[in-house]
């Protein structure tokens, strides 16, 4: 079984442009031990799909079709107060700009503490030795706990909200753009923490960012996301080998390999649609160089095309 599995998810925001369609029928599968990363451009939706998987969306959002499955259990069903019982015990999320997320009038570690008081159970001491043991775990000095959060390098705060992130033990972790605000070296090292603790706990994650060079590093498995939708979804390996729908195929292109001959990069022509315009067909369609007459209007399913390979398009299914 899944760990976390989100079928046909719809999501929405009331704005006074209009209703802004985040999340338009997305469906995507972690399994134990995966790290699965969501890419796509900004404000394609990947946030609002860790934030609606947390039910921790502001009041102006609605979900309002699908199911997201934890361990076979619809979210969406549960009460306020049983799912805040979920929320950091069984998964927990990095926030996306979560150096600002630390509250500056409390020392760090005390921050830690109240989340393992409050969630497990435990006393001031053996919350405490947790702390500096997920402190050291993480590469920061248990020395440094009684500072404060303006005390910390930037690199610090991240490795912190991470410590913070793994206290509870949660079956899944949700990262958004963990390591985007860093330097690169500083990203690189808190990449490389990140790989060691995977591999030490077998950790299932959710890894979300921008940065195709990032995911394709950190995580087993790829979701593509392009206008509020997933339009692809497999295996790391052969979803950069032999991509399969047109915008990650463009995607592939639009960044320089270090290996192989010298190409000319090529952009994908266009940009993003409105996410308030309601179009019955893909999404994609005015970019796509592949399209079909019927692209216009019927939306691709999204379907299993290879084995654990999920692609959402017209022109890929006819050509196989
Ligand atoms: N609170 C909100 N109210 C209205 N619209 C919102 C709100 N939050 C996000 N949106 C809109 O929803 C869409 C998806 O936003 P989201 O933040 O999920 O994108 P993202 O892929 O995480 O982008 P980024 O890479 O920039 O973080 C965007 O069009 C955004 O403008
Ligand atoms: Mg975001």
């Amino acid at each position: 079984m899944a760990v976390l599995e989100l079928k046909s998810l719809e999501m929405s925001y009331k704005t006074q442009e209009g209703t802004v369609r985040a999340i338009d029928g997305a469906s995507l599968r972690v399994e134990k031990g995966d790290t699965v990363g969501i890419v796509g451009e900004s404000g394609c939706g990947k946030t609002s799909i860790g934030l609606s998987i947390l039910r921790l969306l502001p009041p102006n959002a609605t979900i309002h079709g699908g199911q997201i499955l934890f361990k076979g259990q619809n979210l969406l069903s549960l009460s306020g107060k049983d799912m805040r019982r979920i929320r950091w015990k069984n998964i927990s999320m990095i926030f996306q700009a979560a150096m600002n997320a630390l509250d500056p009038v409390y020392r760090v570690g005390d921050q830690l503490i109240e989340a393992l008081v409050e969630h497990q159970n435990l006393t001031k001491k053996q919350a405490s030795d947790k702390m500096e043991a997920v402190f050291q775990l993480v590469g920061l000095d248990p020395g440094r706990a009684r500072n404060y959060p303006h005390e910390y390098s930037g690199g610090m705060k991240q490795r912190a909200i991470i410590a913070m992130s793994l206290i509870c033990d949660p079956d899944i972790i949700i990262a958004d753009e963990a390591t985007t605000a860093l330097d690169v070296l500083v990203q690189d090292r808190i990449l490389a923490s990140i790989e060691k603790i995977k591999a030490e706990f077998s950790m299932t994650m959710l890894y979300i960012s921008h940065d195709i060079a990032v995911i394709s590093e950190v995580c087993n498995k790829i979701a593509v996301m392009y206008a509020g939708n997933i339009v692809e979804h497999g295996d790391t390996m052969s979803l950069f080998k032999a991509p399969l729908h047109p915008y990650t195929q463009g995607l592939m292109h639009s960044f320089p390999k270090i290996h192989g001959k010298l190409e000319r990069l090529e952009g994908i022509p266009g940009e993003p649609p409105r996410l308030t315009d309601s179009s019955p067909g893909c999404r994609f369609f005015p970019r796509c160089q592949q399209s079909l007459k019927k692209c216009n209007s019927i939306r691709p399913e999204f379907k299993e095309i290879e084995e654990n390979h999920w692609v959402a398009c017209h022109a890929t299914r006819r050509s196989l």
